[in-house]
């Protein structure tokens, strides 16, 4: 009794050192194979341990592993074919373990003794099925050499779980598999992100460079012309009539657009090309008082009435860029009124938190929710130039400088009841 409660004690403290082995925590199957065989060869103390998987469609079983006390090596090669052993094929299928005392004389294994048993001098043989998700896929199968030895039930007990820790070692494997396919397309995807992200970056700046050196080249044969019609205005004016004037001025005019918009568009693009100005601190209330003086004129003209609480607020952004924003949309605001209508413009700040919501209110001719977000893009204009001057460039340069300030901006209207706009800037991080 003392005897087989040592045994016992020695057969649980091996499984144990089984399940924390490196081979299972690895889900290396090879060295976990390695490990549960020499364990079980060591237990049992058999001469030979083997796993045998299902293969040809169970057709025959094949030795995938296997471990000799006498060699160290581990022969992984014969195949065992269910014609040849039909007999111990159907007890596979059908027992929980097989154990052979005599394996010559036991119905199951007797097919073995000329072929197998007697040439490797094979006496008892306890085999157990190995089992995945409910299916036979294989079996586990201990050689015993020597005088002829009685199984006890505590030995096929212990070789149960061995075949447990085959199928946990096989789960293993599996899911170590998954995991570095996975790991691979992971790093396939991340190495494809990146390089689209960097193409993306090339072709931005590719695209950036391009308008402004188009724009800035436009300009050049466009002050020639400019030059040669105010020439010809000046010398052939009064030999031209009525038509021909006409026509004239409508060169003139039209280099004179062109040239504006072509100005501006080398400040649009200028704006994320070219920054060689830094985040500053900027007091709110000496920008607008600086706004209010660069649109002197236009406000004078159109009696416009600008209200601003006196808050004091710290704004931080680039200087020339702030002053751009707040000047094109109270620009806007004086534009965009009905004839003969004098301007009310409302400015107003609320703190967010982390960052700082402007709006600017105008008692304007509105906007068209349908037009809420087209505005913004570049050359957008929803009136022709003889109704309301301007290029269309003003709100994309906003929106540029408000994104570029990690802001958003975006408008409020409707057609005939007045426009606000809104603009959040973030606050100094
Ligand atoms: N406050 C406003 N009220 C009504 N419509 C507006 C207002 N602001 C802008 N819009 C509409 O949005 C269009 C685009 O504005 P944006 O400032 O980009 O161009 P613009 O003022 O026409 O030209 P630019 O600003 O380049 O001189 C305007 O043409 C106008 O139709
Ligand atoms: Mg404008």
């Amino acid at each position: 009794m003392a005897r087989e409660s040592h045994l016992l004690h020695i057969r649980s403290r091996i499984l144990l050192r089984l399940a924390k082995s490196h081979g299972l925590s690895n889900g290396d199957l090879v060295q976990s194979f390695r490990e549960i065989l020499a364990a079980c060869a060591q237990t049992l103390h058999v001469s030979r341990v083997g796993i045998w998987m299902y293969a040809q469609k169970k057709a025959a079983i094949r030795c995938v592993a296997s471990y000799s006390v006498n060699r160290t090596d581990f022969v992984a090669d014969a195949e065992l074919l269910q014609t040849q052993f039909p007999i111990y094929f159907e007890a596979l299928d059908t027992e929980r373990v097989i154990a052979a005392h005599d394996a010559h004389t036991n119905p199951y294994t007797s097919e073995f003794t000329e072929t197998y048993l007697k040439p490797l001098g094979i006496s008892s043989m306890l085999d157990a099925p190995i089992r995945w998700e409910g299916a036979m896929i294989g079996v586990v199968c201990c050689e015993h050499t020597g005088p002829a030895r009685n199984w006890t039930a505590e030995e096929e007990y212990f070789l149960g779980s061995i075949t447990d820790f085959i199928t946990l070692a096989i789960e293993l494997w599996k899911r170590k598999n998954i995991e570095n396919q996975l790991n691979i397309v992971n790093e396939q995807l991340e190495q494809k992100v990146h390089e689209r992200t960097q193409q993306l970056e090339h072709s931005n700046e590719e695209l950036k460079r391009f308008a402004y050196a188009a724009s800035h080249d436009l300009r050049e044969p466009l002050r020639t012309i400019m030059g040669f019609a105010q020439l010809l205005e000046r010398h052939i004016a009064d030999k031209l009539d009525d038509a021909g004037r006409e026509y004239m001025r409508y060169i003139t005019n039209g280099t004179q657009n062109m040239s504006n918009l072509v100005k501006e568009l080398l400040n649009y693009s200028r704006m994320t090309t070219i920054i060689d100005e830094d985040y500053v601190d900027l007091d709110c209330e000496d920008l607008i008082g600086h706004i209010t003086a660069g649109l002197r004129r236009q406000l004078i003209e159109s009696e416009a009435a600008i209200n601003f609480p006196a808050i004091h607020i710290v704004l931080y952004g680039i200087r020339s860029q702030i002053l751009r924003l707040f000047q094109n949309l109270i620009s806007n605001a004086i534009k965009f009124v009905p004839r003969g209508q004098t301007p009310q413009i409302n400015l107003s700040c609320l703190d967010m938190g982390s960052y700082w919501q402007f709006a600017i209110a105008d008692n304007g001719i509105g906007i068209a929710p349908e037009y809420s977000e087209q505005i913004f893009t570049l050359f957008k204009r929803l009136h022709t130039k003889t109704e309301y001057g301007g290029s269309g460039i003003g709100l994309a340069l906003c929106k540029r400088i408000v994104e570029q300030h990690g802001g958003r901006i975006w408008v409020k209207s409707q057609l005939g009841q007045g426009s606000t706009f809104y603009f959040t800037l973030a606050k100094r991080p």
